[in-house]
């Protein structure tokens, strides 16, 4: 592994390598020497902050209208599940390392970047359990194709840090929040209990991502003097697609910070 000249450069170094064994273990290096303090938050000697992050060959990348989604019930539809779970969680750590370098001279307390650290670490996790699933199946991940959409999806708010933790951990990551229970549910279902317990690890760990976007975010509103749930609404507006997709798990939502009075008005049905 190379050197880890500083947060900063061992996070950019993490985003722009394609070997996604050294993506994920420089992120969990990068995060432990810097819980240890071992490391300082930037060096002048940090490589530039890529526009996008390193990826192999595969997966191919395509429109997420492509992207077949099958029965939980066979092999095949578990497989491609984990699949597109995997390049979530790659994603996720690409994001959550982008925040801390993009973000390294933002006027911030050091633990914001312990908070972040602990993300990519976390993700880093994930990604390889949810790839040593799919090895256990027989599969791989860049077997099938994924799409694109959470990086564009974070793209536009790549100048502002409250606008990118209103899209990423709030309402990215608070998506897995209402989404997983069902998939931990009809994984055990199924009989496969091996995935379920993946699941569980992640959903449990996401509750705290949401939480760590959700105490940033309220800081960044509290410091500029501006109201959370109606900043939060503004900069959804403004730099995310769509209407929000109901049901949501207020109550997995609301233990981490996100009440309902943040959301609820950026649904496509006004009742649910
Ligand atoms: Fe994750
Ligand atoms: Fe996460």
């Amino acid at each position: 592994m190379t050197t880890i000249t500083s947060l900063r450069g061992g996070a950019i170094d993490a985003i722009r390598s394609a070997d996604l064994d050294r993506k994920t273990a420089l992120a969990q290096e990068s995060a432990t020497r810097w819980f240890e303090r071992r490391i300082s938050l930037r060096s002048p000697l940090d490589a530039p902050l890529p526009e996008r992050p390193g990826r192999p060959d595969k997966p191919l990348l395509v429109p997420p209208t492509q992207v077949k989604k099958r029965s939980l019930h066979t092999i095949p539809g578990r497989i491609s599940l984990l699949h597109a779970i995997a390049h979530i969680e790659l994603n996720a750590v690409d994001l959550a390392l982008d925040i801390v370098a993009r973000f390294a001279s933002a006027h911030v307390p050091n633990s914001f970047f312990d908070g972040w650290m602990q993300v990519a670490f976390e993700e880093a996790k994930h990604f390889r359990m949810v790839r040593k699933r799919l090895n256990d199946l027989g599969a791989d991940y860049g077997d099938m194709p994924a799409h694109d959409g959470l990086w564009q999806a974070a793209h536009s708010t790549r100048n502002d840090l409250t606008a990118r933790l209103a899209v990423v951990p709030l309402i990215l990551e608070a998506r897995g929040l209402d989404v997983t229970p069902a998939l931990q549910a009809k994984m055990r279902e199924t009989g496969d209990l091996e995935s379920a317990a993946v699941l569980d690890v992640i959903y449990n760990d996401e509750k705290g991502h949401v939480a760590v976007g959700a105490k940033w975010f309220r800081f960044l509103c509290a410091r500029e003097k501006r109201d959370p749930a109606r900043t939060f609404q503004e900069l959804v507006r403004a730099n995310f697609r769509g209407p929000l997709k109901a049901p949501f798990n207020d109550v997995a939502r609301a233990e981490a910070g996100l009440t309902p009075s943040f959301y609820r008005a950026l649904t496509s049905t006004s009742q649910s």
